[in-house]
């Protein structure tokens, strides 16, 4: 086989910047598809599909005859694939035809070299590249970017989770590719020229989003009201003065669990299990939570403070080895009394914290009664009742009684998740209206079976 470019040299600044500076694009790219914790960079992966798929000159020396001559081809090679490293230049087709026509001059080169191979017609066929295969595929860079340099890929993985998300980027698009959007909004705009590759596609999932979220917000909004900020709130908290009168939007509620204090004089009082009680950390802008034990010491509340963390704070009530302390008595917590307790049902919740959109950034403020009845007053029409793994290594919640996928949410969670779920038939038979209004065939192959019609609106099953 001919030395390939790999083996011999690459640009590897080129390749090093466009790979880090990828980590901060967010718009347009996979990462914002579904969240994978091992994503590669696309332009090291299509660098490196570039560099092992085109021959390295010196493999030509009746081409390339010098090591002049073949320095000066290396270098034509290397300005190729540093123009294709750069993000911007992810859907430029001339760039892409630059370097798929490198790959395709390699792949006739080899299918020369083996033209005696008995099995040549069936393995080195020079209009036809090799298929591509990423058996451990996970987040699908490397089967993604093998697509986009023109070979057949596929991707497999362990996980449902990958399989999905190669679903979503490498299978689907392409039975779509160049069709126009048929949602109606698109569909009344009048449009001058035609889709290209997954143009119209992407306008049909920001719009079928669009839908899913409206209906949502519409069931769920009521679950999540805004927090008003009061005289009363701006008394103690003067940063929040230019907020009075607004009705801010929450983004998240932060809870402790809780147990039973140990002791025995608080034993019915739920003391929290908090690994910090710092919220923010960023220089001049620390917020924390302070727990205030009541003046008869029958109970606590939590309040937010900005300013520097206290040490105590930092430490929380949880220590990764020896367990909790109580913060009434100070009494130890050992991870086996957390566990029976747990396990007896005793764990709780807590609200600790509630966050707020606020115009430049974050806004922090106390949990309040009726928000935390709130969350707890829901009733989710559906509970996930399958057991977790029984696997104390990888599967912790179970040595605490949390012993099935549903212990792990709380009901507004639930709510909201099954909402959305449900809601998802509701938006796919719109879709599928839809689809046939913009003539699509109406067949029975929903995406599972390979379907492109109008029923492959369908969800696919993830494995
Ligand atoms: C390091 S990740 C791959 C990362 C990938 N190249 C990317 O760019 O995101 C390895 C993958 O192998 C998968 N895996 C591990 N064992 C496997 C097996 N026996 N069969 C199939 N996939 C497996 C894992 O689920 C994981 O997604």
């Amino acid at each position: 086989m001919a030395r390939k470019l790999i083996e011999v040299a690459l640009p590897l600044k080129a390749i090093n910047e466009a790979s880090a500076r990828e980590k901060s694009i967010r718009h347009g790219h996979p990462s914002a598809l579904h969240l994978w914790w091992a994503r590669r960079p696309l332009a090291a992966a299509r660098a490196v599909l570039f560099a092992q798929l085109v021959d390295d000159p010196s493999a030509h020396p009746e081409l390339f005859p010098t090591e002049e001559a073949q320095h000066v081809e290396r270098e034509r090679l290397f300005r190729i694939l540093e123009d294709l490293v750069v993000w911007e230049n992810t859907t430029n087709e001339g760039v892409l035809k630059r370097a798929r026509a490198e790959i395709e001059r390699s792949w006739r080169l080899t299918c020369a070299e083996h033209a005696d191979d008995p099995r040549a017609a069936e393995l080195y066929n020079p209009d036809v590249l090799p298929a591509f295969h990423d058996p451990f595929a996970g987040g699908g860079a490397i089967p993604l970017e093998a697509q986009r340099l023109g070979l057949e890929s596929y991707a497999s993985d362990l996980n449902p989770v990958a399989v999905l998300i190669n679903k979503a980027m490498i299978e689907i698009p392409p039975r779509f590719a160049h069709r126009p959007p048929v949602n109606p909004e698109s569909r009344q705009r009048t449009t001058t020229g035609a889709y290209r590759g997954a143009q119209g596609l992407a306008e049909d999932v920001r719009y079928y989003g669009a839908l899913l979220k409206s209906l949502a917000y519409e069931k769920l909004s009521s679950y999540y009201p805004p927090i008003r900020v009061t005289p009363e709130m701006v008394e103690t908290r003067p940063d929040l003065r230019p907020h009075q009168g607004q009705d801010l939007t929450v983004i998240a509620y932060l809870w402790a669990r809780t147990v039973k204090s140990p002791d025995p004089a608080y034993h019915d009082v739920d003391v929290p299990l908090v690994a910090s009680f710092a919220l923010s950390t960023k220089a001049g802008k620390e917020v924390w939570v302070e727990h205030v034990i009541d003046e008869n010491r029958t109970g606590y509340h939590f309040e937010v403070r900005l300013g520097p963390v206290p040490e105590g704070a930092k430490r929380g009530t949880m220590q990764r080895s020896g367990g909790g302390t109580c913060i009434l008595s100070q009494a130890p917590m050992p991870f086996t009394y957390l566990r029976s307790e747990g396990r007896a049902g005793r764990m709780g919740t807590r609200l600790m914290a509630i966050v707020c959109e606020g115009p430049r950034g974050r806004i922090y403020l106390n949990p309040t009664d009726e928000q935390e009845q709130r969350a707890r007053n829901t009733n989710p029409s559906w509970k996930p009742e399958m057991d977790l793994p029984s696997n104390t290594r990888d599967f912790k919640t179970p040595l605490y009684g949390l012993t099935t996928y549903g212990d792990l949410f709380t009901p507004r969670q639930l709510l909201t998740l099954t909402t959305f779920s449900d809601l998802l038939d509701d938006v796919r038979d719109t879709v599928r209206k839809d689809a046939v209004a913009a003539d699509f065939v109406d067949d029975d192959s929903g995406l599972a079976n390979a379907g492109s019609g109008a029923r492959a609106g369908r969800v696919p099953s993830p494995v």
